[in-house]
């Protein structure tokens, strides 16, 4: 978790360009935020707050005042409280040292307990502000060799970059969390937890690896391998993004614009090169067992896998959330295969069992989104999501080119590519029967219907299972409203008990062989009280409300699954949450 920006170039307005790049990584944590900057006089003046960077009109006059290096960091919290104090950037007591950090130093109370013997004094409860001291500990070779001495004695994954008053240099290590330098034509320098941070400025871009560091300073980025002290060349590499793919427009959130682009995410998961689809089915036929591993809603995707290589292709695979992966290492071999799924591609759990994953010799194919992310240049063939840049915690437009993906790998492993290509085809030419402003309007009577709610209950069968829970999922976490996923048939053998007069259930119920046997289940939700609203191809005489689906054979997942993103999306609106930020959480989940 956590945005880390730095900024070291020609332009006296280092501070507000770091406020501005800052604020494009606000995804990545927003429970306070910090910018330091070295003002031409030497001095070091940092500013920083509880609360959304977002919010942040002007700096302080102080950071107003020109200056040339600036670095800054939002934070998700980890280790400390959300208060002044805790906020990054941390600093030696003297404030030469200053330092912000993703990740967890995991062995930071030892640290700090020797530290503290040796009379240092701390500010927050963070792990990260060891880091500043550690560094004027070794101060004596200089700053350089104080960082890297520093990044030798902190255990965990992290990304870390610090600066030292008068050096006029950035130093930065990473190990686990990702670091991105940016280069642009003026000779300015960025490092970043993520490109948006600095996209209107360069699209030239090096990558920081796992146990390396680098340092900025005079136009100039310099790479070592963090443990044998060598120095390595790197290549730049100009990337494609678009910088409008990453604004709002004229939506009045991400969310939304987000799940109303699926027409064209989908399009393009849906004709993602066939070559790549049939590599990589020939992979998971070769393999001596797949394990498809996803975090969160990727690891639901990972469940609809599950049922679609079983029924399309016949074949069994097995899924593991990446928190829970370890206990699968002693069956993986180098004959085996492991599917990661993500959108980000830096979910720490995830990659933590490809890591795994790697050590036993196991092939790694991911599906993903970023394709510049760590997970994508981990693996042995990618597939990328090619779903735009997105930005709302929920993933939604992700998910469904993630679903769409997978059943395209299903029907290639059964050799039956061309059918399944054309089915999804015909599912996304009847999206617009839902991505349009009056089925949105019926939805937002629906959410109107239950915002009061304390629960809401969803059911499905099958591949509409995995989409229950992950429905549940994007109600939780931007309603706030408690909802849980059961698979249908499972509702009579405990959580019934928590059905009572009115409580909204939402029965998935495509036109598939389950049909009956979810609604027998609905019928007994209905019996004890439940707000039944059906999310099927057909009206039913026990649904109280209907939201009308297009029917979709075995493209049912994704289209089930939207009306309830709208749902969830609505829902939060009318609570006044904000969907794009919702509390607690972070996009990308960096931490274990
Ligand atoms: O970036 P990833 O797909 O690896 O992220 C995994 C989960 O953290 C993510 O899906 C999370 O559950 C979403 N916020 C759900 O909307």
């Amino acid at each position: 978790m956590c945005g880390i920006f730095a900024y070291l170039g020609p332009s006296e307005k280092a501070a507000e360009i770091v406020l501005k790049g800052l604020k494009k990584l606000e995804y990545r944590g927003y429970d306070s935020w910090g910018i330091a900057a070295e003002q031409e006089n030497g001095e070091i003046v940092i500013e920083k707050h509880v609360g959304k960077i977002s919010e942040v009109v002007t700096l302080g006059k102080e950071l107003t005042e020109p200056a040339h290096l600036a670095m800054g960091h939002s934070r998700w919290a980890t280790h400390g409280g959300v208060t002044e104090y805790n906020a990054h950037p941390h600093t030696t007591e003297n404030q030469d040292i200053v330092v912000v950090h993703n990740g967890i130093f995991e062995n930071y109370l030892e640290l700090k307990g020797d530290l503290i013997k040796k009379g240092h004094q701390f500010r927050s409860e963070t792990d990260t502000e060891i880091f500043a001291h550690l560094i004027e500990e070794e101060m004596e070779e200089g700053f350089e060799v104080a960082f890297r001495r520093a990044c030798k004695k902190v255990h965990g994954r992290f990304g870390v970059l610090a600066m030292h008053k008068g050096e006029k240099t950035l130093i930065a290590a990473r190990r686990g969390s990702p670091l991105i330098v940016g280069k642009a034509k003026d000779g300015a320098l960025f490092i970043a937890s993520d490109v948006p941070a600095f996209l209107e400025y360069t699209k030239d871009i090096m990558y920081l690896d796992d146990n390396q560091m680098v340092i900025l300073a005079d136009k100039t980025a310099r790479f070592y391998d963090m443990e044998t002290d060598q120095s390595l060349e790197k290549r730049l590499i100009t990337i494609d993004w678009k910088e409008e793919e990453a604004q709002k427009g004229s939506y009045a959130h991400f969310m939304l614009k987000e799940i109303m682009e699926q027409k064209e995410s989908l399009a393009r998961a849906i004709n993602s090169d066939t070559e790549l689809i049939l590599k990589a089915a020939e992979m998971i036929k070769k393999a001596y067992g797949t394990t498809l591993v996803g975090c969160g809603t990727a690891g639901k995707v990972a469940m609809v896998g599950e049922y679609l290589f079983a029924n399309v292709a016949k074949k069994h695979v097995n899924v593991k959330f990446g928190s829970e992966f370890k206990s699968a290492r002693h069956f993986l071999t180098d004959r085996s295969l492991m599917i990661a799924i993500s959108q980000s591609g830096e979910t720490a759990d995830t990659l933590e069992a490809i890591e795994i994953a790697k050590t036993k010799g196991t092939k790694i194919l991911s599906i993903v989104n970023v394709e510049t992310s760590t997970m994508a240049r981990l693996s042995d063939l990618v597939i990328p999501l090619k779903a735009g840049p997105e930005k709302a915690v929920a993933s939604t437009k992700a998910t469904t080119s993630q679903i769409a993906i997978l059943t395209l790998l299903a029907y290639a492993v059964a050799d039956r590519l061309k059918e399944g290509k054309q089915m999804l085809i015909e599912a996304e030419g009847k999206l617009n029967d839902m991505l349009n402003p009056r089925y949105e309007e019926h939805i937002e009577s629906v959410a109107d219907q239950i915002k009061g709610a304390k629960d809401i209950m969803i059911i499905g069968r099958d591949m509409n299972y995995p989409i229950a829970l992950e429905s549940a999922i994007k109600l939780q976490e931007v309603s706030y409203i408690h909802a849980e996923g059961f698979a249908g048939g499972e509702l009579k053998h405990g959580p019934i008990a928590l059905i009572s007069e009115g409580t909204p259930c939402i029965i998935i119920a495509p036109n598939d062989e389950y049909k009956q046997e979810i609604l027998s289940n609905a019928m007994e939700l209905k019996a004890r009280g439940a707000l039944l609203i059906g999310v099927s191809p057909d009206n039913a005489e026990i649904f109280d409300i209907w939201i009308k689906v297009p029917s979709a054979g075995n493209a049912s997942p994704i289209m089930d699954l939207i009306p309830i993103q709208i749902l969830a999306y609505k829902l939060a609106v009318l609570r006044q949450n904000n969907p794009d930020m919702p509390r607690n959480l972070a996009k990308s989940v960096t931490v274990k």
